[in-house]
C-alpha cells in the first residue's frame, strides 16, 4: 500500500543542515522533514570541536582572514563567491544560535569563548588565532539539540525513520535538451516501522542527508553515513562534484578511528612520534601542530612509513596532552579524554593517546549554487531542488575542508537553502502531478530485495561491505598511486557485479534493518566508483588528493571541479571552472 502526502518544502534529513532549513522553511511555507533516523542522532551529533567565525572576542580577527585561511586551505579548488558568504555570514550564524539559546562556552567577562584550529590563522598566515566556537568538545550535539527545540517549539513536522529512497524529477536531467527546464516533483520514502512506501508530492525539496564515510572500514563516521542522498541525486541522472576529495581527520583513536578533536590541540595538545619528537615542527613550522588536516595526516603516515611509528607494530603516533592541567582538561575536553579511557584503557592525564588519522567528511557532493539549488551540470539547475551539507557541495571547502567549517556551514547554507526552497514553493502555484507509478521503483527494490530471502548460496551484505571498506582503507588513503587506484577499481567493480546476487535474511515488513543495509552498500558501493574513477583521472595532488606518482599541484591542468556521472557505461566524467573572486592561488605553506 502506498499512501500520498503533499507539502510545499519537503526536507530529507534532520541533522544540523536539515533542522537550520526546515527553521526557516517551516515559518514561510508547509514543510516537512523526512529522517531515516530519530532527528537527535543525526551525525551532527558528533560532531565535536567547534564552530568558525571570526567574532574577535578574545582575539583580533575578521571575515576576511577567515575568507582565507578557507581558500587557501581548500588548495584552492574553493569557489571564492561561496567562501566569501560563509564567511560574512559566521557571525550572524553563531550569534542566531546563541539566541536559541545554545549553551557556548564563555569567556570570564561573558562573551563566547573562542580556541585555536586547524590552518584558522591570524592576517593570513601568521600565527593561529582563536576562531572557533565552541561547547566543550560537544558543539554538534549542543547544536544538534539546540535546533531541535526549536523545532519542536515551532512545530516542524517530522517523519521519523523515514527513509527517502527515490528523488522524483519531471525529466531525466541527462535527457533535458540544454537550456530545458527540470523540476522536482517530490520524494518516495520506506517506513521503517511498518514496511510501508510513502510518496510526498512538494513544489521544492532539500536534500541535506549526511557524508559517506561508510565507504571506509576506518572512519570517525556513523554507520548511518553510507550516502543515501548522493546515491540517490546520481541515480536520478544529476552529477555529484569532487567526489575525489575525502578528508582523513588526523587524530582518530588508533586502531578504532573513533574522532578525538583537533580541540584537543587547540587547547595545546602535540604531536609525538616514537623518539618523542614533536614532528609538526618540521611539517609546517609556523603553525605546527595546527596545520591543515590534510597536511597533518600525511606527516603522521609519513613517520610511520620512515619507521618513526609508536606501538608494538609502529603504526600510529601519540597524541600527548599531559603537560596540560587536568581541570584544564576536564572542562574543554571531557567527552574526548573519556573515550581515551573507555575505548584504549589510557589516562590522558598522564599518558600520551595512540592516534592515527581516519576517514571523516566529504569535501564533495551533489553541486550547488549559493543559495542551495542543485546544478544537474555545470551551469543548469533544477527548479526547486536544494541541497546542503555535507551531502551538498557549494564548493566552500575545495579540496580540505577546515576544522570548525562544517558546523558553520550547515547553519549558513542550511538556512540559506531553507529560505530559497520556501520562496520557491510560495512563488510556484502548484507542484508538478506525480506519475502514476511514483512509488514503483522504490516497490520493486524492497520486493526484490525480499525475494532474496529464499536463495541460497547468494552473496552476503556483510561480506561486501567488508571487502569494498577495506580496499578503500588499504588504496585509497592519504597516500594514493594508479596503481592502488586500479586496484581498488577492480575490486569494487568485482563486489558491484557480486551485488547483484544478494540475498537478506529478514522478510519481515517491520523494522527490517537488513532491508535496509542491502540498500546502504548499494549506495556505498556507488560512490566508492565515484570516488576512484575521479582520483584516477586526476593526476595531481591537491588537498586531501594526493598522488604519489603526480606529487605536486597542477592548477594549468587541474585547477577545476571534476563533475562524475554515472551512466549505463560506467562513471562519466566532466570539469567545471573554480570561482575565483580574490586569490589566485598561491603556494601553501603554513
Ligand atoms: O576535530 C573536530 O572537532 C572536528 C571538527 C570538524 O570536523 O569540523
Amino acid at each position: 500500500m502506498t499512501t500520498t502526502h503533499e507539502y510545499d518544502v519537503v526536507i530529507v534529513g534532520a541533522g544540523g543542515a536539515g533542522m537550520r532549513a526546515a527553521l526557516e522553511s517551516s515559518q514561510r511555507a508547509r514543510t516537512a522533514v523526512l529522517t531515516k533516523l530519530y532527528p537527535t542522532r543525526s551525525h551532527t551529533g558528533a560532531a565535536q570541536g567547534g564552530m568558525a567565525a571570526a567574532l574577535s572576542n578574545v582575539e583580533d580577527d575578521n571575515a576576511e582572514w577567515h575568507m582565507f585561511d578557507t581558500i587557501k586551505g581548500g588548495d584552492y579548488l574553493v569557489d571564492q563567491d561561496a567562501a566569501e558568504i560563509l564567511c560574512n555570514e559566521a557571525v550572524d550564524a553563531v550569534l542566531d544560535l546563541e539566541k536559541m539559546g545554545l549553551p557556548f562556552n564563555r569567556t570570564e567577562d561573558g562573551h563566547i569563548d573562542q580556541r585555536r584550529f586547524g590552518g584558522h590563522t591570524r592576517n593570513h598566515g601568521e600565527a593561529p588565532v582563536r576562531r572557533a566556537c565552541y561547547a566543550a568538545d560537544r558543539t554538534g550535539h549542543m547544536i544538534l539539540q539546540t535546533l531541535y527545540q526549536q523545532c519542536v517549539k515551532q512545530e516542524v513536522e517530522f517523519y521519523n525513520e523515514y527513509y527517502v529512497l527515490d528523488l522524483l524529477l519531471t525529466e531525466d536531467p541527462q535527457a533535458a535538451a540544454a537550456g530545458g527546464e527540470v523540476a522536482v516533483a517530490g520524494v518516495v520514502a520506506y517506513e521503517l516501522a511498518t514496511g510501508e512506501i510513502h510518496t510526498f508530492r512538494a513544489k521544492s525539496v532539500i536534500f541535506a542527508t549526511g557524508g559517506a564515510g561508510k565507504i571506509f572500514k576506518t572512519t570517525s563516521n556513523a554507520h548511518t553515513l553510507t550516502g543515501d542522498g548522493m546515491g540517490i541525486a546520481l541515480r536520478a541522472g544529476l552529477p555529484l562534484e569532487d567526489m575525489e576529495f575525502f578528508q582523513f581527520h588526523p587524530t582518530g583513536l588508533a586502531g578504532l578511528g573513533i574522532l578525538l578533536s583537533e580541540a584537543a590541540r587547540g587547547e595545546g595538545a602535540i604531536l609525538r612520534n616514537s623518539t618523542g619528537e614533536r614532528f609538526m615542527e618540521r611539517y609546517a613550522p609556523t603553525i605546527k601542530d595546527l596545520a591543515p588536516r590534510d597536511m597533518v595526516s600525511r606527516a603522521m603516515w609519513t613517520e610511520v612509513r620512515e619507521g618513526r611509528g609508536c606501538g608494538p607494530h609502529k603504526d600510529y603516533v601519540l597524541l600527548d596532552l599531559t603537560h596540560l592541567e587536568p581541570a584544564h582538561i576536564d572542562a574543554k575536553l571531557p567527552d574526548i579524554t573519556e573515550f581515551a579511557r573507555t575505548y584504549l584503557g589510557i589516562e590522558p592525564y598522564t599518558d600520551p593517546i595512540p592516534v592515527f588519522p581516519t576517514a571523516h567528511y566529504a569535501m564533495g557532493g551533489i553541486p550547488t549554487n549559493v543559495t542551495g539549488q542543485v546544478l544537474r551540470n555545470n551551469t543548469d539547475t533544477i527548479n526547486g531542488l536544494y541541497a546542503a551539507g555535507e551531502c551538498a557541495c557549494v564548493s566552500v571547502h575545495g579540496a580540505n575542508r577546515l576544522g570548525t567549517n562544517s558546523l558553520l556551514d550547515i547553519n549558513v547554507f542550511g538556512r540559506r537553502a531553507g529560505i530559497a526552497a520556501a520562496e520557491y514553493a510560495l512563488a510556484t502555484e502548484a507542484a508538478p502531478e506525480l506519475p502514476a507509478d511514483a512509488a514503483a521503483a522504490v516497490a520493486g527494490l524492497v520486493e526484490t530485495l525480499r525475494k532474496t530471502t529464499s536463495v541460497t548460496g547468494a552473496e552476503s551484505v556483510a561480506v561486501l561491505r567488508r571487502e569494498l571498506q577495506e580496499t578503500m582503507d588499504r588504496n585509497v588513503q592519504v597516500f594514493r598511486t594508479a596503481e592502488t587506484l586500479a586496484e581498488a577499481t577492480a575490486v569494487i567493480a568485482s563486489v558491484k557485479e557480486r551485488y547483484a546476487s544478494i540475498a537478506i535474511h529478514d522478510r519481515g515488513q517491520k523494522y527490517n534493518t537488513d532491508l535496509l543495509e542491502a540498500i546502504e552498500l548499494g549506495f556505498l558501493i556507488d560512490l566508492a566508483q565515484l570516488v576512484v574513477a575521479g582520483a584516477l583521472a586526476r593526476e595531481e595532488s591537491r588537498g586531501g588528493h594526493y598522488r604519489e606518482d603526480f606529487p605536486t599541484r597542477d592548477d594549468a591542468g587541474f585547477m577545476k571541479h571534476t563533475m562524475a556521472y554515472a551512466t549505463a557505461d560506467g562513471v562519466r566524467l566532466d570539469y567545471k571552472p573554480v570561482v575565483v573572486t580574490r586569490y589566485p592561488p598561491m603556494e601553501r605553506k603554513y
